[in-house]
């Protein structure tokens, strides 16, 4: 055991000439890492503005949101109450027909002001399942939040109330999205090329 803890990350330094394997995977950067910064600080000024003097509770979905909800609230200055919910579509594809809710609320949300926040609305049938189960615990409102918004795919009758970049109809990675569970920790969306997907291509 290090006798010092403070001491041990003056010993970890990053390694010259090991950068890391996914840039050649990457097809196109969609989003830089700068416009995600910028327009991440502008949805939460409009948050911030409607929500001053509420009784705020952020309901985020897992794993998607990791980071936008991480940029989204460090700059909000409210008092809030944040809690996850665990929403899983079977397999490791990109279809979310089959939804299985693999984490459940545990904030009361009975009378409060909540607000879903997700990382991406694509046929719409995950937000529209989130928030018709949230209705039942009969918030005093509910609104929604998604970074991007993939609209040409909407299979099911909803829209975001909040929405930071509308995007072609591409499947996306990076920035918390993934593709099998890889490539949340890129800090910029991008298109990934098509060999990465080596047989189970999304649609
Ligand atoms: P739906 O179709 O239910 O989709 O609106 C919402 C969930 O599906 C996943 N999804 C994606 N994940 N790149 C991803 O990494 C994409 O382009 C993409 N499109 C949909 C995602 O989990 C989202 O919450």
């Amino acid at each position: 055991m290090n006798p010092d803890p403070l001491s041990a990350p003056r010993h970890v330094r990053p390694r010259r000439g090991t950068a890391p394997a996914w840039p050649t995977e990457i097809q196109t950067v969609l989003i830089s890492e700068t416009q995600l910064q910028r327009r991440v600080r502008q949805l939460t000024r409009d948050i911030q503005r409607d929500y001053t003097g509420r009784d705020l509770v952020i309901v985020s979905l897992l794993n998607g949101t990791v980071m936008f909800l991480a940029d989204l609230i460090r700059h909000l200055s409210l008092p809030l109450r944040l809690d996850f919910i665990g929403v899983s579509s079977y397999g490791v594809g990109t279809e979310s027909g089959d939804l299985v809710f693999t984490k459940e609320l545990r904030l009361d949300v009975r009378g409060r002001d909540v607000l879903v926040v997700d990382d991406i609305l694509d046929t719409g049938r995950t937000l529209k399942r989130v928030t018709e189960k949230l209705r039942q615990l009969n918030p005093r409102d509910l609104h929604t939040c998604v970074l991007l918004d993939k609209a040409e795919r909407r299979v099911e009758k909803i829209e975001a109330d909040y929405v930071g970049f509308k995007i072609p109809n591409q499947f996306v990675v990076g920035y918390g999205l993934d593709f099998a569970e890889r490539y949340r920790n890129l800090p910029f969306v991008g298109v990934l090329k098509p060999e990465a997907y080596q047989g189970g291509a999304p649609e």
